[in-house]
């Protein structure tokens, strides 16, 4: 039977952009632009909303949930997630091969696949007929969480399994277990965000996977950089033989599996794979903690079955924090952008798990205090589960008798400011926006790659240039393009460098407003903020005009981001800076949007009182959508009162103004014209 023409165009739309998630997020390899992604999106976004009927839920579309979960409902698994056993030597591997051998007839050749263990968090994953219906994290084991809307918004689970050619699997229902991970890349990158909007860091990957996959909003952990590794395939029916061949099936099927996976003919040669895996560690792009050792043989799996709550057939080799002993010469405190003031440790250079570390931080005052560390100390140092290093503790036999405690600075190290610790904060900060280190931190964040992206401009050139006084604002960047001779005798740049520079300079001027408006660092505005901020208010000048209500109004900008923006833009330097800004040719004003249904362009709407039909935010999403816009308090500038139940004393101001109101049904009809 022929398909409906519509829905045969809105099945290929979502094959096609299925396959390049597929291709960016478990392949890495993007075979199209951003730009012509996101116009893929929109045609099927389109085409979904003139034809409802045909939305289903493995539709790309749908990735996203917009409802917010009240709590987890309990999901018992099917077979119970175990967890596996430690071993931290040879000799209990090969304790556990002579067990394993025991347990299986007698002479029976026995295969293991080693893979890396991942540090993050497990999760099952069910699929019905090849179509992704539930997540449910591990629990208790039995039990656990079912988090399906969460998991969803992960683009490198498929959504609807690729077609294989095989015969012994029935798909009707299969389940795949993996570990849901956050590379260090992206870690580290969020974590600077949150840095920079004054959210609480996360401690490590593990830590923020845990809590991103239980957040009650799906559309603030669509935001997180999560993703996963498959490592496991259950199905009701006979399946392959061996694991080694599920993982293979994984792959095709659409998962990420990780690659380090290796078929080993005996405990020796998992051993070696094992070891061989360790050197390997510090170079992969994610953490893990050790190894698995896993039985290859499913039949032979099952006769070995399981002993409370894990399997005989597999255990887990911990692999060892990495430490050394070096010594603490000086704590020194740097300054950031914000003017947080933190303690650096500088050590005696020491060659820890292939890299040379000289430095550690050591995060603020208290944790000195509270793992007692001082200058002149011999301190073990470890790079654990997380990259970063960190001091662990003190060799206090080593402790020179006359050592005494570091005293937090009273004024700013750099600049000699009175430094200011606010009430229930750790931190410590200076206050003076003219700190050089704060001016290098600012140009640093404007330059950086999510920002403005200037290739080149990075934190060393940064620093001559303000230490040379060739730059302290962002305006003066753009004036560079003057000093090409100045430039050309720093150490270390030639005509050619500095051509790439400016060259980079000159395209940063085509950064979309958003990126500017992140690139501006004001405090709490993060990149997705930025964006949504960007969405609502189309020029930089709309925006400095802007209310605090009104910005406040914006989906998901709360009142410390709105209090933040309006602080900034009192501030008559920023403003003559945004005005210098602007004279270089930076983009202020937000391009078009899409030339779709913009009906209610520039109109300006109030929502008052309690609508059956929508909630404010679904509300509110629906008018920008149409290019309205919606802000807080009434003025003589609003369009429309859109007037629910209980509406106050918003309906009231509106009647005074003559402002048109709207009922919800008239609302809806507003919507709905063509
Ligand atoms: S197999 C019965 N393979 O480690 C099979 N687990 O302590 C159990 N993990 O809960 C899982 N990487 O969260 C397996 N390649 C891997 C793994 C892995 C990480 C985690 C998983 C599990 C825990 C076991």
């Amino acid at each position: 039977m022929a398909l409906n023409p519509i829905l045969e165009k809105i099945e290929k739309l979502r094959d096609e952009i299925e396959l390049h998630n597929y291709n960016y997020y478990v392949l890495a390899s993007n075979q199209i632009s951003d730009f012509e992604y996101d116009q893929l999106v929109k045609e099927l976004e389109k085409l979904e909303k003139e034809n409802p009927q045909f939305i289903t839920s493995d539709s790309p579309t749908q990735r996203v949930g917009k409802d917010l979960t009240k709590e987890f409902n309990p999901s018992v698994h099917k077979f119970p997630m175990l967890s596996l056993a430690n071993t931290y030597n040879e000799e209990e591997l090969i304790e556990f091969d002579r067990r394993v051998r025991d347990a299986l007839p007698q002479g029976e050749k026995v295969e293991y696949v080693v893979e890396y263990k991942i540090d993050g968090v497990s999760i099952s994953l069910t699929y019905d007929n090849g179509r992704f219906v539930k997540a449910a994290t591990r629990g208790d084991g039995v039990t656990g969480e079912e988090v399906t809307a969460n998991i969803k918004t992960i683009k490198s689970i498929p959504l609807k399994l690729k077609k294989v050619d095989n015969q012994k699997y029935n798909f009707d229902e299969i389940e795949v277990r993996g570990e849901v991970f956050m590379g260090i890349e992206d870690f580290e990158k969020m974590n600077r965000e949150r840095s920079i909007t004054g959210e609480k860091l996360f401690a490590n990957p593990r830590n923020a996977s845990a809590g991103s996959i239980k957040l009650l909003d799906p559309r603030i952990v669509a935001q997180r950089p999560l993703n996963i590794f498959a490592y496991y395939l259950l199905s009701s029916n006979r399946q392959f033989e061996t694991h080694n061949e599920n993982l293979l099936l994984l792959q095709k099927l659409g998962f990420n599996v990780n690659p380090e996976f290796a078929l080993c003919g005996s405990i020796s040669e998992a051993i070696e794979v094992i070891k061989k895996l360790e050197e390997k560690r510090y170079s992969l792009p994610y953490e893990i903690d050790g190894a698995v050792i896993k039985v290859n043989s499913l039949r032979q799996q099952s006769i070995l079955g399981s002993i409370a709550k894990s399997p005989r057939w597999a255990v887990a080799f911990k692999y060892k924090a990495k430490q050394a002993f070096t010594k603490l010469n000086e704590i020194t405190w740097q300054v950031g952008r914000t003017g947080a003031v933190t303690p650096v440790a500088e050590l005696d250079p020491v060659l820890l798990a292939g890299s040379t570390i000289s430095r550690a931080t050591l995060h603020n005052y208290d944790e000195i205090i509270r793992k007692d560390i001082r200058e002149g100390d011999v301190v073990v140092i470890e790079k654990g589960g997380d990259v970063i290093p960190k001091i662990v503790s003190v060799a206090l036999e080593k402790r020179s008798e006359n050592s005494v405690t570091a005293t937090p600075p009273q004024t700013c190290p750099r600049c000699g400011s009175v430094l200011f610790r606010p009430e229930g904060e750790v931190a410590i900060y200076c206050e003076n926006t003219e700190c050089p280190d704060q001016i290098k931190g600012r140009l640093e964040h404007f330059a950086s790659r999510g920002a403005m992206d200037i290739e080149g401009l990075g934190e060393a050139l940064i620093g001559s240039l303000v230490d040379l006084n060739l730059i302290r604002t962002f305006a003066d960047i753009y004036s560079l393009k003057e000093k090409r001779e100045e430039l050309i005798s720093l150490e270390r740049m030639g005509q050619k460098s500095v051509d790439n520079l400016l060259a980079a300079i000159e395209k940063s001027k085509t950064q979309p407003f958003h990126r500017v408006l992140f690139a501006l660092g004001i405090r709490y505005v993060g990149s997705g903020a930025a964006k949504k901020i960007a969405d609502q208010f189309s020029s930089i000048d709309e925006l400095i005009n802007a209310s605090e209500e009104s910005i406040e109004a914006v989906y998901d900008i709360g009142q410390s981001i709105s209090s933040s923006i309006r602080k900034y833009f009192s501030d008559v330097h920023n403003i003559d800076i945004i005005n210098r800004l602007k004279d270089s040719g930076l983009k202020f004003t937000a391009e078009k949007k899409e030339t779709g249904d913009l009906k209610l362009l520039k109109k300006t709407f109030v929502l008052t009182g309690v609508l059956s039909k929508y909630s404010r935010d679904e509300a509110s999403e629906k008018i920008i959508a149409l290019g309205g816009k919606v802000t807080a308090s009434v003025s003589k500038n609003t369009n429309y009162v859109v007037a629910g139940e209980n509406a106050g004393s918003k309906l009231q101001k509106a009647q005074a103004l003559n402002v048109q109101i709207l009922n919800e049904e008239e609302f809806d009809k507003l919507l709905d014209r063509e």
